[in-house]
């Protein structure tokens, strides 16, 4: 976990100062709706005033953000911090830390491939190669469908199944590269 106030790729707001204005000239200048028009903004403002104040709360609203926005970009991150008036790096901390949350977007079924140690010297490696070439994505990207994204994991505490991919909530434990193709059409049409 980070001790800082940074996060990735991001600049640290002031605490406490609004920077309003100047976020929704770099809305427009991205072509995307400035925040004060987008209704995902407008909802989490409303989750903001509700739990604001409120001690540990952060998670919850947290989870009320991933649900409005699908998952937790950077920007989401900061807008979270400034509006709970907590450091970005303590939001960016539980982000990270539990694995229900993602910055990246979500497709219809999350896969996740585990590179603990266990897993790893079962040989995840050669089935994250296996995922991505089926999935014709890398890890943290979505595929074209919307079906699947893909992830890294961290040990969910499998360790006897390793090498282990997730489904959504479903372990897939023992698992070959030629194995790969079959799990994901379990998946496919549903
Ligand atoms: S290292 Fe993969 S489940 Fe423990």
């Amino acid at each position: 976990m980070k001790s800082d106030n940074t996060i990735k790729r991001g600049r640290a707001p002031s605490p406490g100062k609004s920077d309003y204005p100047v976020r929704e000239r770099a809305d427009r200048e991205k072509g995307g709706p400035p925040r004060g028009e987008d209704q995902r903004f407008q909802k989490l403002d409303k989750v903001l005033t509700e739990y604001k104040g409120s001690p540990g709360t952060l998670i919850i609203v947290l989870h009320k953000a991933q649900e409005i926005f699908g998952y937790l970009p950077e920007e989401v991150q900061i807008y979270i911090a400034e509006g709970l008036d907590v450091p970005v790096s303590k939001v960016y901390g539980v982000v990270t830390f539990y694995s229900l949350f993602s910055t990246v977007p979500r497709g219809r079924h999350r896969v996740g491939v585990c590179l603990g140690t266990a897993c790893y010297v079962k040989g995840a490696a050669n089935l994250r190669a296996e995922l991505e070439k089926e999935l014709g994505i890398h890890v943290e990207e979505i595929t074209r469908d919307g079906q699947f994204n893909l992830e890294v994991t961290r040990c969910i505490g499998a360790c006897g199944l390793a090498p282990i991919v997730t489904v959504d909530d479903n372990v897939h434990g023992r698992l070959k590269p030629e194995n790969v193709s079959e799990i994901l059409g379990r998946y496919r049409l549903h």
